[in-house]
């Protein structure tokens, strides 16, 4: 059996202590160990919501890192001061990599707050750009190569290129996979890849039907046309797993895969466990 508990995201369940804040963290469970996958912001939050879950940081096996955005990232110092010496962290080579949000006429940092000095005290990194078993049936997507359809973009995201800037090409983004014996289940930091485009190199690297895919989508711009797109390649191609869409995945999408999907579709808020036989 693995379990999946939502740590860290943009709510919190009602009428419960739990925090949110913008951002995301997973604590993954399996029978044969444990792992966090993202931090969330502020790390404060992720604590908070740690002790009301009952988890021991000091027994987190392993770290996984969706990618280098503050609010995946920002929590990470926190954290590793309560997880145990030497902790693996598995993450994309380009995590260290600098990130800006164009604001106006301002750019804003918004990638990894922590030196790599910084991490390689407390932990093992383990950067790949290929596919990594964590754990036993718990793997990263390594870097999703092709980028056939849309991806989960922000215009406003940029890096530096020479004197100047371009887009973000996001080859940070993983996601994980999680073998169960029902199938499949993908769970996404913020998707920036492109949905569809991480479901395909899933479908392409894995066996097995994706069952369920829990996470932020970064639908947040997109087109009636590619919500459309996402709707039908859902159903033809994937037989409609459970969805549980959050953080970046934005209202429009919300509503538009809950009005194809019904039930299929359900929220995903801090406080959301999952289990999967
Ligand atoms: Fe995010
Ligand atoms: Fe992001």
């Amino acid at each position: 059996m693995i379990q999946v508990r939502c740590l860290v995201e943009n709510s919190a369940k009602h009428s419960t202590p739990l925090w949110g804040e913008h951002g995301l963290a997973w604590h993954i469970q399996t029978p044969h160990g444990q792992l966090l996958f993202d931090t969330g912001q502020s790390g404060d939050v992720l604590l908070h919501n740690a002790v009301l879950f009952g988890l021991d940081l000091a027994q987190i096996d392993a770290l996984a890192i969706s990618h280098a955005h503050y609010d995946h990232t920002g929590g990470l110092s926190k954290v590793l001061e309560g997880t145990r010496p030497g902790i693996p962290l598995h993450a994309h080579a380009d995590l260290f990599r600098e990130r800006f949000s164009k604001q106006g006429d301002a750019y804003k940092s918004i990638g990894l707050r922590s030196s790599r000095a910084a991490l390689e005290s407390h932990v093992e990194l383990r950067l790949s750009t290929e596919p990594v078993e964590i754990l036993p049936g718990v793997w990263t997507t390594g870097e999703i190569t092709e980028r056939a359809t849309f991806e989960g973009r922000s215009p406003s995201h940029l890096i530096r290129a020479g004197e100047g800037w371009r887009p973000d090409p996001y080859r940070d983004d993983l996601s994980l996979v999680l073998q169960t014996a029902a199938g499949l289940v993908v769970l996404l930091g913020c998707g920036h890849a492109g949905l569809l485009n991480i479901l395909a190199q899933v479908r392409a690297q894995f066996e097995g039907d994706i069952i369920a895919i829990a996470g932020g989508t970064h639908l947040t711009s997109a087109t009636g046309l590619l919500l459309q797109q996402v709707v039908e390649t859902l159903a033809a191609t994937y037989g409609t797993p459970a969805i549980y869409p959050n953080h970046c995945s934005g209202y429009h999408a919300w509503m538009t895969l809950t009005a194809a999907f019904g039930d299929r579709v359900q929220p995903c808020p801090v406080g959301t466990e999952l289990t999967f036989a």
